[in-house]
């Protein structure tokens, strides 16, 4: 029978290391000396005292809006305004168009006139150029301008070469082709305007001067052109 292997006894395994103590590990001791030492101090900012909040001032308590958003409201729409004042003004002070006719104008020749109602100036000018052989003021021949506005109301009358007279469409009134006002509502006579004659020879009307006959003012020299 065949000895059975002797079994020998492992050899001693080499005792394991020691393990080295982490600071993780760090004998409470450690922490109590450190704790001891900061003992009385203000550390992070958690431990700071925290500032108190403000009071709600009683108008800034409105369901809708602050008070701040009530005054933002407040400027702006006085912002607003002002804006527009000054687009208004601007828009008074530079108007875009400007309609008025000339007041001063050349209407020819004598000799491109022949006796009575010229209507030629009355759409662009506003006028119309009379020629006369005896004139119902200066007694003498030569032009006038009869301002073409009725002086009831100031709408443009015709002429009507029929009936020898100016008719006012709007309310009747007529007037002799001397501008001397004669039915209907208008109370006085047409207007005649300032008309001379240029060196030239031209015939000059100026719309900026007028003459009134109530007035006694056709009897200046320059309200009636002689020729
Ligand atoms: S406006 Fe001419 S009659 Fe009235």
């Amino acid at each position: 029978m065949a000895d059975e292997p002797k079994i020998t006894p492992a050899a001693d395994t080499p005792a394991s290391p020691t393990v080295a103590a982490t600071p993780a590990a760090k004998p409470p001791a450690a922490a109590a000396t450190s704790g001891a030492k900061l003992a009385g101090r203000t550390t992070t900012a958690a431990a700071r005292p925290r500032p108190k909040a403000k009071a709600k001032v009683d108008d800034d308590t409105s369901p809708l809006m602050g008070r701040r958003g009530w005054m933002g409201l407040a400027w702006g729409s006085f912002t607003a305004a002002s804006a527009g004042c000054l687009a208004a003004t601007g828009r008074f002070m530079f108007p875009n168009v400007l309609n008025e006719p000339p007041q001063q104008f050349t209407v020819g020749f004598p000799e491109d006139f022949g006796q009575g109602v010229d209507e030629r100036f009355k759409v662009q000018f506003g006028v119309w150029i009379i020629r006369t052989d005896n004139d119902y003021t200066q007694e003498a021949s030569g032009f006038y301008a009869l301002i073409s506005v009725c002086t009831h109301l100031g709408c443009t009358p015709n002429w009507l070469s029929s009936e020898n007279k100016f008719k006012c469409p709007c309310h009747g009134s007529g007037f002799r082709p001397s501008g001397i006002n004669f039915e209907g509502p208008a109370p006085r006579p047409l207007e005649r305007a300032r008309i001379v004659r240029q060196e030239d020879g031209q015939i000059l009307v100026d719309k900026s001067q007028k003459f009134q006959e109530e007035l006694g003012q056709w009897t200046d020299p320059e309200s009636f052109l002689q020729i």
